[in-house]
């Protein structure tokens, strides 16, 4: 949206792919540390987002907003006091209409959604030290032009705080809505995409579902022209981790594909419990730096052979990243040229392979044997000099 603070797709993390409604300040406070002692924080990670269930059941006597005092019993301002002390910053969630998804879904009681107080609670916000609010639709009330109106209120309450404010929202209702197919980048910083995402590969799902990786890769790919600086798609939170479903490669391949989307990459898992491969994966400095780059673009589905793809992402310097994906369960040879991702025509390019750090010299064809549910990601750049260094996140620019 105009004014917006994300100018690259907000790198954090968020409690509710792991946690759900069962949160407290003990478990975010931990993750704020683990941002810190894990690396994430130097790799380039910022938020720390408190999802659903932190509110207490009812507003106080004057309608202010208040945490639920058994699980957030100092109160949401020392939270973010904690959060920033740690050099992060802080996100909340909070629902347009009267309730809360879990509110709604009677998974806690309570009904303490915004609607009608959106001032008071964009204030209640920027008082505590937020920098990120997810803002979850989660009504069967209402039309597109009834979510553009609401959504568009709140942005509105949120710039008139003064403070940068990360806008995220989801339009998805509780049952049908055409929300998510709709370009919001003149609302919202990043708005939601798809249906919520669980740890599978592939779930079977296409309408009111949970949807795996592919699926979302499905309804993502065509929506590549609404991503840039300050509005970006939001194909939903990581799985990376979560509950060890993926293997090692399943990982590497749907963080891979999340990044060269040029998407948020907010974490999922529990970053307090979190393997040495899981950290290496979410802290990969090429990666992360492909995902970051300044011109925001949004990997294009070049070819699409069925069961694999190839994607590429025109990044800022000229070079193009480029990711072959095999969404197979067997492995597949994968292969594109030089043209075909978009780079001029040059006696030559050179390959990068950012997860295996192989550099190689091509005439234009860029192959690779990818085993199962994996991906091969290169930056291509014209001439055969390999780069002695991996570019890093902090070399391309970062939000930091
Ligand atoms: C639905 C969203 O899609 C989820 O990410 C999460 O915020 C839940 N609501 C919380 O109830």
């Amino acid at each position: 949206a105009p004014g917006s603070p994300a100018l690259r797709p907000p790198l954090g993390w968020n409690s509710w792919n792991t946690f759900g409604c069962d949160i407290n300040e003990t478990k975010i406070r931990a993750a704020a540390d683990a941002m810190v002692n894990s690396g994430m924080r130097e790799a380039g990670y910022e938020y720390v987002v408190v999802d659903d269930c932190w509110q207490a059941t009812t507003r106080d006597a004057s309608g202010n907003l208040r945490s639920d005092p058994t699980r957030f019993p100092s109160g949401m301002k020392a939270l973010g006091d904690y959060i920033h002390s740690k050099g992060l910053k802080f996100g909340i969630y909070q629902a347009p209409r009267e309730e809360t998804c879990a509110q709604y879904f009677n998974a806690i009681g309570g009904a303490t959604g915004a609607l009608g107080h959106e001032q008071q609670d964009a204030n209640t916000f920027a008082s505590w030290g937020v920098d990120f609010l997810k803002y979850d639709w989660c009504s069967p009330w209402g039309t597109l032009n009834d979510q553009i109106a609401s959504f568009s209120l709140m942005r509105d309450a949120l710039r008139a705080t003064g403070r940068p404010i990360v806008y995220s929202i989801n339009s998805n209702s509780a049952h049908s809505n055409t929300g998510p197919s709709y370009d919001w980048s003149p609302v919202a910083d990043m708005w939601r995409t798809t249906e919520d995402i669980t740890d599978k590969w592939r779930s079977g799902c296409t309408g009111d579902c949970f949807m795996g990786v592919t699926e979302i890769l499905d309804v993502q790919a065509p929506l590549h022209a609404w991503n840039g600086p300050g509005h970006w798609n939001d194909p939903d939170m990581l799985e990376v981790g979560v509950r060890g479903t993926f293997t090692p490669t399943e990982n590497r391949a749907h963080f891979s594909m999340w990044a060269i989307m040029a998407s948020p990459l907010i974490a999922g898992n529990d970053i307090t419990t979190m393997s040495a491969d899981v950290r290496t994966v979410l802290t990969d400095p090429d990666v992360l730096a492909i995902n970051q780059d300044s011109l925001g673009r949004q990997a294009q589905r070049v070819r699409d052979f069925g069961e694999t793809e190839v994607w590429a992402k025109t990044l800022s310097d000229g070079s193009v990243a480029v990711a072959l994906l095999n969404r197979s369960g067997s492995t597949a040879t994968i292969s594109t040229t030089a043209a075909e991702v978009g780079m001029p025509a040059a006696s030559g390019y050179n390959l990068f392979e950012v997860w295996t750090h192989a550099a190689s010299n091509t005439s234009g064809a860029i192959s690779a044997t990818v085993p199962a549910h994996g991906v091969a990601m290169y930056r291509v750049r014209t001439g055969s000099t390999t780069p002695t260094d991996t570019f890093s996140l902090r070399g391309v620019g970062s939000n930091r």
